[in-house]
């Protein structure tokens, strides 16, 4: 075993395929879990379809100076998703290092030295980020410049098109051809074959003290959980106050303040914090119905993968109900070839057909289950009318459903002025959809807010809400607790806190600006002389969304002059006003302050605001400086390039 290898576990990529007798290994670099749900799809279909020995790894899991040394017969499959400013994920930051680096060095000493290496690639990225796919992109061009041979297209996603499943299956076909011409394989009749085998375990009940029934891990199970409280192990995090920020009925913005005086937990304003979600019973229900497992669902069962390279994606033994509500991604949208695999299951002739052709037809399966939000036990409840799926083997939704994800939060409070409560400012995402009865609803937002209603004694459900488990696995917290944890970002104010600021944040993108607001305004109190700051923030209504309406009022009696809010009401006037159009109003002094070295800070929609406002910086500077378009528009790539400009945003 390497160096920094656990006990009993090799970093050897090379020793790992012999011991597992594999010949095809599936790395992903993955933050929210859909390149390695790829990756695990990649791994199956090889199997199945062209009796490849698959397996599955994590990127951070081997070291990359033996990639020489893997044979030719094998081949090696990168999935790798680019993160925010065309950075790796946290698991791959290592391995693109070691592979783009200057200096690499491999121990074989071949030349050049991956000339024995065959790979193939995908990327997932989002064209409304600037380094759309750059990881994939880099990767590939570092390896072919070692001498490494490339099957197929190095495949591109796209996320901010929406397109990321229909390019990953359009993709991948041409892929699976080039491969099996390259290693002579045959395609067989897919087959399925489960990876992990369930077995009842009729002596233990869901009390059983070795049972989980929720919790993460072995601590959580033993009721002592202690930290480092990270990406595996959540901080079980008492909620201290929380309320309403809107004030119109129908829609729901949170404002939350998290407790993590009880941890080791740390942040620094401009921070993202994490919230672990739990289904909501509706969801769970549905699920367990559509599967025929209502009566089961609190039967202990253990969970063992049947191929030594897979791993069982949450603890055991557990039970139906454990692995639905806390486990899976049950409400999130669902990949057509999931749909087309549980074709083979399905209860009568007539749904079988139809799983095939929604399974077979893209437009077909937008038109059916896209347009209206469908989760998969909508889908099939519609597909069978009704009647339950009893034929598919648990294995296959363990296989074909996501893990359920952690959502990330801007943190909107300050560490200088509060480093033990973080607050988190979330948008309720609740859409009506044409041609369904009842709204969808995010996950996560309304987990929190139903921990709202609960902290405040409200009614739960409220007529727009789903009711959640709010007290823990086993009823174990009395107050209101939420799982999290923190993720270190490099969205920071400048460390002179004299430079003047500028912060465009409209909507929920408001959130660390409170935060920066916040630690400027303490800053004073401390007796620190602060920049300017300037807060572009826009909403629909004055009198409906406006976000922290007093607050800015007292931060500007505390900063006086050098604070300024600039307003961009949508739906209150005639015509939109959008934060990039009262920034242009601005012009001449966005311009002045930019020379004096002024920061930029751009947070929210991804999709459209934010790019929008590049744009329109740009064509400030190109006019106020008189300079050529493209000039202007090299200036702000420049500026991002020092973290002059700064970007928080997703879609
Ligand atoms: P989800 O259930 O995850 O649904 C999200 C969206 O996915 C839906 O709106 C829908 O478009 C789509 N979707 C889900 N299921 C289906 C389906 N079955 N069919 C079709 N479409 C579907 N949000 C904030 O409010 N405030 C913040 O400060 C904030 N900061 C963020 C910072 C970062 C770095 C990131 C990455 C995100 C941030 N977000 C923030 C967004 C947040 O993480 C969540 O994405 C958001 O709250 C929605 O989560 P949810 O679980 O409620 O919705
Ligand atoms: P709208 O919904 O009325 O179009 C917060 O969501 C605010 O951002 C709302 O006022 C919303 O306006 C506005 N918004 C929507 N699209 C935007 C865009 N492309 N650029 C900037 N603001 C936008």
């Amino acid at each position: 075993a390497g160096a920094n290898g656990k006990a009993g576990k090799t970093r050897n990529i090379v020793e790992k395929l012999e011991e597992s007798g594999k010949n095809c290994i599936i790395f992903y670099g993955s933050q929210t879990g859909t390149a390695e749900d790829y990756a695990s799809r990649l791994a199956k279909e090889g199997k199945s379809r062209f009796g490849l020995e698959t397996m599955v790894a994590d990127l951070e899991e081997f070291d990359y100076d033996n990639l020489d040394a893997i044979p030719n017969d094998k081949v090696v499959m990168f999935v790798l998703a680019t993160y925010g400013e065309g950075e790796p994920t946290d698991n791959a930051v290592d391995f693109y290092e070691f592979v783009t680096g200057e200096d690499v060095s491999f121990n074989e000493g071949n030349d050049p030295p991956l000339s024995n290496l065959n790979f193939v690639a995908f990327g997932l990225g989002n064209n409304t980020y600037e380094h759309y796919n750059s990881m994939v992109r880099n990767v590939t061009k570092a390896l072919e410049k070692h001498g490494a041979h490339r099957i197929g297209e190095a495949g591109e996603g796209d996320d901010g098109a929406g397109t990321m499943e229909e390019d990953f299956l359009a993709w991948k076909d041409p892929m699976w051809k080039a491969l099996q011409e390259k290693m002579g394989l045959d395609e067989r009749e897919a087959v399925y074959e489960p990876i992990f085998g369930i077995v009842e375990r009729e002596t233990l009940t869901k009390d059983s003290p070795e049972v989980y029934v929720g919790e993460p891990n072995k601590m959580h199970l033993d009721g002592t959980p202690k930290g480092p409280f990270n990406a595996h192990n959540p901080y079980i995090a008492p909620i201290a106050k929380s309320f309403e920020l809107f004030s119109v009925k129908d829609r729901n913005c949170l404002h939350m303040e998290v407790d993590i005086s009880g941890s080791n937990l740390t942040y620094q304003t401009g921070d993202h914090i994490a919230v672990w979600p739990t289904n909501p019973g509706e969801e769970v229900d549905r699920f367990l119905n559509t599967f025929g497992l209502t009566d089961k669902r609190h039967q202990v069962i253990s969970v063992k993968a049947l191929e030594p390279t897979a791993k069982v994606p949450f603890p055991t033994p557990t039970t139906f109900d454990a692995i639905v509500r806390y486990h899976m991604e049950i409400c999130a949208p669902v990949s057509r070839q999931f749909i087309a695999t549980l074709a083979a299951f399905a209860p009568n002739e007539e749904s079988k057909a139809e799983m095939t052709k929604l399974g077979g037809d893209k437009d077909y399966f937008h038109q059916k289950v896209n347009v209206h939000h469908l989760n998969i036990a909508r889908i099939l409840k519609s597909v069978s009318k009704g009647q339950p799926w009893i034929s598919v083997p648990f294995s296959a939704l363990i296989e074909g459903v996501t893990k359920l994800q952690p959502r990330y939060y801007s943190i909107s409070s300050s560490s200088l002025e509060q480093p033990k409560m973080i607050s988190i400012t979330a948008v309720v995402e609740r859409q009506t959809i044409p041609g369904r009865d009842d709204p969808f609803h995010g996950v996560a937002t309304n987990y929190l807010l139903a921990l709202k209603e609960k902290q405040n004694g409200e009614p739960n459900p409220t007529p727009f809400g789903l009711s959640y488990e709010i007290t823990g696995p086993r009823n174990r917290y009395d107050g209101v607790h939420v799982p999290v944890h923190v993720r270190h970002s490099n969205f920071k104010l400048p460390s002179d806190p004299t430079k003047p600021i500028i912060l465009i944040g409209p909507g929920t993108g408001v959130a660390p600006f409170r935060g920066f607001v916040r630690e400027r305004v303490n800053q004073v109190k401390n007796g620190e002389t602060v920049g300017k700051t300037i807060l572009f923030f826009g909403c629909r209504k004055r009198t409906e969304d406006f976000l922290y309406d007093k607050e800015w009022q007292e931060a500007k009696e505390v900063l006086g002059d050098n604070f300024e809010l600039v307003l961009a009401f949508s739906r209150d006037g005639p015509k939109k006003v959008y934060v990039q159009h009262r920034l242009k109003e601005r012009s001449k002094e966005i311009n002045e302050l930019l020379e004096k070295k002024a920061y930029f800070y751009v947070c929210g929609d991804a999709a459209n605001m934010a790019r929008e406002v590049n744009t329109v910086l740009a064509q400030i500077l190109s006019e106020q400086r008189g300079i050529p378009d493209t000039k202007a528009e090299e200036i702000v790539k420049n500026m991002r390039a020092a973290n002059q400009y700064q970007e928080d945003v997703w879609s």
